[in-house]
């Protein structure tokens, strides 16, 4: 294989563009089961659905099935769904389910009944003398996977000789500690096949650039330009002024003054209509009611920082009386979290203090025209007043999805069609809004020893190299 010509991450403020064969090439999506998915870290589910001793839940990517036991009240494990036997998926795990959960105190084999116990030992072989001693216990456990947690969320990896999961996700995580998402709880969660790549629908979040083209409804409330940055694997970006002199460090995140002449009044009409069109997420009950009181408890002509201040010191207290405690967080570890993270390879956190919208996509087989998405929501809840939702497959429109999103999934097909024409030269991201994306293809080919990122030069009008592989 020829050496990999890729941008380094300082290069990515510069204009650059990658090839789309990441996207539509079936020869690509076979070999990203090898190089990408065999050797990554990936977030499999969260530690509260497998609360229990004996409680299990499944995890597919590709043609891979993994199963995830805990097996002591402080120990979970993962394993690769397969019967040592003759092969058997040792969980059934349909088609049309978005993963299995349950709970067993042993995992018996439907095809010829070996059994497991939790800690993947094979305890039970009908007509073991037939072996004639050739049974030994590694050969009939359970194969391992490496689990570990990180937020509240369930992470495996293949890959026996993997980094540590905390290394692979530095510094997203040390930045996005303070929010403490172990302590949130899903408050819904659906999933949904789309008939594009699943790169082509994690990066419809990964840059707010499409805000004015996709959600145009939501310009009026409050402007959507964005600075994007890398941090190694992963990225954020966070809102931002055209005219840096009137950016001010809260209005990079979610929570924001909104746009018009009375921030008591925008704060508000932002609020409510995130939470209307995200589908009850995005932000929270909460800071919604205490942004409509700001016009009764602020007196005209209060400027946007107080505002913002006082909404946000009402809404900690409102939470507060119901027993929803929230965090500390500085101002500065608030800007520097931005409002949203590309943790690599397949997940999007949007984040608040205490709630955050995620993502995943995962390719559907190795198809590379299809993937599965899914999106939740989690949230701090009251002691006892935790929801669990389980995952619900919704058709992608407004009414299962609110409008906002069932704008960004209008865009999925018709993107994945798109770059399959003869007549596209490539892709043109946006250097300074996407770098998210661009540096996600950065990470990508390095795993994938192909499809580097270039700086775009002033000769080329960039070619889709791809051309009639598909
Ligand atoms: S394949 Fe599982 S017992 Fe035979
Ligand atoms: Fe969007």
């Amino acid at each position: 294989m020829t050496e990999l010509r890729n941008v380094s991450v300082e290069e990515l403020s510069e204009p650059v563009t990658f090839p789309v064969e990441a996207y539509l090439s079936a020869d690509y999506a076979r070999a990203e089961a090898d190089r990408l998915w065999a050797r990554v870290w990936q977030h499999a589910g969260r530690v509260e659905e497998i609360p229990e001793v004996g409680d299990y839940l499944t995890y597919n990517i590709g043609r891979d099935s993994i199963l995830i036991v805990r097996t002591a009240p402080d120990r979970i494990k993962a394993y690769h769904n397969v019967c040592s036997h003759r092969g058997r998926q040792l969980i059934d795990t349909p088609p049309d389910s978005n993963g299995v959960a349950g709970h067993r105190k042993l995992f018996l084999c439907g095809f010829h009944a070996w059994r497991y116990d939790l800690d993947g030992n094979c305890t039970f072989k009908l007509d073991e003398q037939d072996w004639k001693g050739m049974l030994s216990d590694e050969r009939t456990h359970l194969a391992e996977v490496q689990v570990d947690t990180w937020g509240g969320w369930l992470f495996i990896n293949m890959d026996p000789q993997a980094m540590p999961l905390r290394e692979f996700l530095e510094p997203a995580a040390g930045i996005l500690d303070p929010f403490q998402f172990e302590k949130m709880r899903y408050k819904w969660r659906q999933w949904v096949i789309f008939d594009c790549n699943w790169k082509t629908a994690i990066e419809a979040f990964m840059e707010p650039y499409h805000v004015e083209g996709t959600h145009p409804q939501l310009v009026a409330y409050g402007n959507t330009y964005a600075w994007s940055k890398a941090y190694g694997r992963h990225g954020v970006s966070g809102f931002q002024e055209r005219d840096a002199k009137l950016q001010m460090d809260q209005a990079n995140t979610i929570t924001r003054a909104g746009k018009g002449g009375d921030p008591r009044v925008s704060t508000y009409q932002l609020q409510n209509e995130i939470y209307t069109t995200v589908n009850q997420a995005s932000t929270t009950e909460t800071l919604v009611n205490a942004a409509r009181r700001l016009v009764d408890e602020l007196p005209e002509g209060t400027p946007a920082p107080e505002v913002i201040r006082h909404w946000l010191a009402r809404a900690r207290a409102d939470d507060a009386a119901r027993g929803v405690i929230w965090p500390d967080i500085t101002p500065e570890q608030m800007a520097k979290a931005g409002l949203a993270w590309a943790v690599f390879p397949n997940m999007s956190i949007l984040q608040g203090i205490t709630f955050a919208l995620c993502y995943r996509a995962r390719p559907y087989g190795d198809d590379p025209n299809r993937c599965i998405f899914e999106s939740y929501a989690i949230e701090r809840f009251p002691p006892q007043a935790e929801p669990k939702p389980q995952w619900v497959y919704a058709e992608p429109s407004a009414g299962k999805w609110g409008k906002v999103l069932a704008q960004d999934f209008s865009n999925m097909a018709a993107v994945q069609r798109g770059m399959h024409s003869r007549g596209f030269r490539g892709t043109l991201p946006n250097a300074h809004q996407e770098r998210k994306v661009t540096n996600f293809h950065r990470n990508l080919a390095e795993y994938m020893g192909r499809g580097a990122v270039r700086l775009l030069t002033p000769a080329a009008g960039g070619t889709n190299t791809f051309g009639k592989q598909r």
